[in-house]
């Protein structure tokens, strides 16, 4: 599961925090191994306007967003599994340790020049999952930005090659903000794992697409 910073750190919101540690110990209760990679959102977005104003690179930029992501892993980690949650882990290789161990992980990003879909798609490759929800704050993929054109329509379903014609921008930069992180879709593509975009806002929803109503966007 990605949750996107846009849902559980912009600000970051108690409630959802709570709502999605229960939903996490439901989901774990029911016998599912689960990863959760958590972004940065505004937080992270305004730490990097901080670094660019004070003239840091662009690496630097991102290494101050993962370390906001890491924070929002490390409130939620502690919500679900209490004070020996609290390390978060940093490479895909540790990542992938916790999960076997203990059913589930909690993390933020892992290196500059990406983005949590990424980490999200790469632990996913790792683990041989099958599938990743991302919750966002979106009902689902559009056919154009529905914050700017209220035309926009919600797309139900789509492949992989549908979806990269959506995408503006494939270069990385810090806190770019897109459906969908490209590098993300290239490793899903190759690994062929779907994705399913819901609203994240209502943690439900994740339930819902795991048990395969017609929710948000599915791509495959
Ligand atoms: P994300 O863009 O993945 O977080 O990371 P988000 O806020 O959850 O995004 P939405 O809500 O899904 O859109 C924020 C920034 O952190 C840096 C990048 O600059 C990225 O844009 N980052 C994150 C990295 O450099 N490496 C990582 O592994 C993760």
């Amino acid at each position: 599961m990605k949750v996107g910073g846009s849902v559980l750190a912009s600000p970051p919101n108690p409630e959802l925090i709570r709502k999605y540690a229960d939903l996490i110990g439901d989901l774990r209760a029911k016998g599912y191994e689960i990863a959760i990679i958590v972004g940065g959102g505004r937080l992270a977005r305004e730490f990097i306007g901080l670094a660019h104003d004070l003239g840091l690179s662009e690496r630097e930029q991102d290494e101050l967003a993962i370390s906001v992501s890491r924070l929002i892993a490390q409130v939620l980690a502690m919500k679900v599994g209490g004070y020996d949650w609290r390390d978060v882990p940093t490479t895909i290789e540790d990542a992938a340790k916790v999960l076997n161990e203990r059913g589930i992980v909690i993390m933020g990003g892992i290196k500059p020049g990406m983005t949590t879909d990424t980490v999200a798609a790469l632990l996913a490759s790792e683990v041989k999952a099958s599938i990743i929800i991302k919750a966002t704050d979106q009902d689902g993929i559009y056919t154009k930005d529905p914050r700017k054109y209220p035309d926009a329509k919600k797309i139900d379903e789509l492949s992989f090659d549908d979806l990269e014609g959506l995408l503006t921008e494939s270069r990385h930069r810090a806190g770019i903000h897109q459906i969908i992180d490209p590098e993300a879709v290239k490793i899903l593509r190759e690994k062929r794992i779907k994705m399913i975009v819901v609203n994240g806002f209502r943690p439900e929803n994740i339930l819902l697409a795991i048990n395969g109503a017609r929710i948000g966007t599915i791509i495959c």
